[in-house]
């Protein structure tokens, strides 16, 4: 159906159109200013410039043929131009009533359905997943939810990090305590035994061994180095070996994703391109875009305009090992081959934009993304109370597990202080705050704009009152028991009446849903859905304080307001799906 503010962008624009100017100036969108009212039109002024009349002419003009609209009940002219609308109390309970009976809450289908890649997440091999990643898995994943409700095709990607020095590290530093291992001896070809020779544990416990002793000696990182070129090259015990380590890291990688409701269609790293590496470096050569450069070969990306030096991108180093940005443009071969993506999003810390800067522009200047295209959709760093990324008390990096164990503790705490959950048995009390820690966390980190970084504050996100997952949650749940026991008494919904003051607010917020979430997958920004969850949630404790659902003696206005409660938990379930967020079936 089409959203409310484009029944009125519709007509604004014919008013435009028969005063001989262009329909599109007639964009109109929920006020920001609610007082002048409902809509406001700001194109007048654009089109009076264009059209070389005075704005305030032009706008007069304009609201003589708006106010004919039997569906306005007033229309008038602010400041320079700004036209302001408002609706009639009865055109407002026929849209509400036609969203009622719409399973997408007003959303239209998209204009134009693209293929979409999400890279998201991004954890590393034989390394514990850390709050970074934990930013990028969870605006990703949400990115991901409004991507497919809003009507694209999508698959997201992990992209494991696997194919890097960190490899290396930890072959050589195993070589070192295990040379025995079957996986060492050169001149063996396999086969090797299909049991790993270490666990989770023992891979988390050599990487920042090895890592130490590189940053110590500097034989040992060139012997890791040197590891990572053999790897690379295709040395068998290695490649057996460095398999071992993928499969026991993408399975506590599942675990933890698990926990967080987010899902991948793909788990490809690195390495999974790596054939398409040499065949890729023979394009570049041919296209003259690749060049040798003491040892290493490298693409120029700098341009004219650029304010600040882009450096050129390294595809191979002298020792013929790939880098980062190599592995990131086969990846874009291995994409474009597979799925012909019209879009890819990169959902990575801010930090890496450089990066992506560099990758995108050697992948424009030889063609090899068939013209889609690739955005870095960068991040803040989530920050301790000091104001630094955060850390664990003893200053090492947080694990994501231990943050998720944190939240869910809390969770509990603050289930018993709010007094909910207490007469439920402690199964599903734990199950509660798992659904609590997770929705304290994400709706924290979605609810900022992406770029700002901001401060860790559990105490703060557990909060049942406030701007806050938990809040969300708990609204879902009050409005949704209210609705049993409506049911319980045989009261059902039925046709919306036209709207007192407390009404009208929450059903033209209700009717705003689809423009909030357009808003957020244009920008990428799911802080809009954020927002609007919390205003909507909000005007719903307005018209719950003020007006009587079951308590009114008047069985129709009963049957209206059921109506209006049932649609405001539609619109905020489907929300709190987009976020990510779960809600427990009571509380
Ligand atoms: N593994 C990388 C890291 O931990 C993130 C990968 C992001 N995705 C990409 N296509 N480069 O920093």
């Amino acid at each position: 159906m089409t959203p409310l503010s484009g029944v009125v962008s519709g007509l604004v624009a014919d008013a435009f159109e028969s005063a001989g100017l262009a329909r599109d100036y007639g964009s109109t969108l929920p006020s920001n200013r609610p007082d002048l009212g409902q809509f406001q039109c700001n194109g007048a002024m654009a089109a009076a410039k264009k059209a070389g009349r005075n704005p305030r002419d032009l706008a007069a003009e304009l609201v003589e043929k708006l106010e004919k609209q039997p569906i306005f009940s007033q229309v008038s002219i602010a400041g320079p131009g700004f036209i302001n609308i408002s609706l009639t109390d009865d055109f407002i309970a026929k849209h509400l009533a036609g969203l009622a009976d719409d399973p997408r809450c007003g959303m239209p289908g998209p204009s134009e359905a693209m293929r979409v890649i999400l890279d998201y997440g991004g954890p590393n091999v034989a390394k514990p997943m850390h709050v970074g990643h934990l930013r990028a898995t969870i605006i990703g994943d949400c990115l991901r939810r409004i991507a497919d409700f809003v009507g694209h095709d999508t698959k997201s990607d992990v992209h494991l990090g696997d194919w890097g020095l960190p490899m290396g590290m930890l072959i050589n530093e195993l070589e070192l305590t295990r040379a025995d291992l079957p996986y060492f001896d050169p001149a063996s070809s396999g086969p090797y035994p299909s049991e790993s020779p270490v666990t989770l544990e023992d891979l988390e416990a050599l990487y920042p061994k090895a890592a130490a002793a590189c940053k110590a000696d500097p034989a040992r990182l060139e012997a890791a180095r040197q590891a990572t070129a053999e790897l690379q090259a295709g040395r068998p015990g290695y490649r057996a070996l460095w398999q071992h380590f993928v499969d026991i890291s993408i399975a506590s990688m599942r675990r933890e994703f698990d926990a967080l409701g987010v899902h991948f269609d793909l788990y490809k790293g690195e390495a999974d391109v790596h054939d398409l590496i040499e065949p890729m470096i023979a394009d570049f050569k041919a296209k003259g875009i690749a060049e040798e450069s003491s040892g290493a070969l490298i693409v120029r990306v700098a341009l004219p305009g650029d304010k600040k030096e882009i450096p050129p991108l390294i595809l191979l180093k002298s020792d013929g090992s790939v880098m980062y940005g190599t592995t990131d443009l086969a990846t874009i071969v291995d994409r474009v081959q597979s799925f012909h993506p019209e879009l890819s999003l990169y959902i990575v810390d801010q930090r890496q934009h450089l990066h992506f800067e560099q990758v995108f522009r050697a992948a424009k200047l030889s063609g090899i993304d068939e013209g889609g295209a690739l955005e870095h959709i960068g991040f803040g760093t989530m920050n301790g109370p000091d104001g630094k990324p955060f850390k664990t008390r003893a200053g090492g990096v947080m694990r994501l597990h231990d943050l998720i164990e944190m939240a869910h503790g809390q969770a509990l705490t603050r289930l018993s202080e709010a007094g909910l959950a207490k007469d439920f048995d402690e199964e599903e009390k734990n199950v509660i705050a798992r659904k609590v820690g997770i929705a304290a966390i994400k709706f924290a980190d979605l609810s900022n704009e992406r770029l700002t970084n901001y401060i860790f504050d559990l105490e703060r996100f557990t909060q049942f009152e406030g701007r806050t997952g938990p809040y969300l949650q708990y609204t879902a749940v009050r409005i949704k028991s209210l609705l049993a026991k409506a049911e319980e008494r045989g009261e059902h919904p039925g046709a919306l009446l036209p709207p007192v003051d407390e009404e009208r607010d929450l059903e033209l917020l209700l009717a705003g849903f689809p423009d909030t979430v357009a808003l957020a997958w244009g920008k990428r920004e799911p802080h809009h859905l954020c927002d609007y969850a919390f205003r909507l949630a909000q005007a719903f404790s307005r018209f719950y304080q003020y007006c009587h659902i079951l308590s009114d003696p008047n069985a129709e206005l009963r049957a209206s307001r059921l109506a209006l409660a049932a649609l405001t938990h539609r619109v905020l379930s489907q929300l709190l799906d987009l976020l990510g967020i779960e809600v427990p079936a009571r509380m």
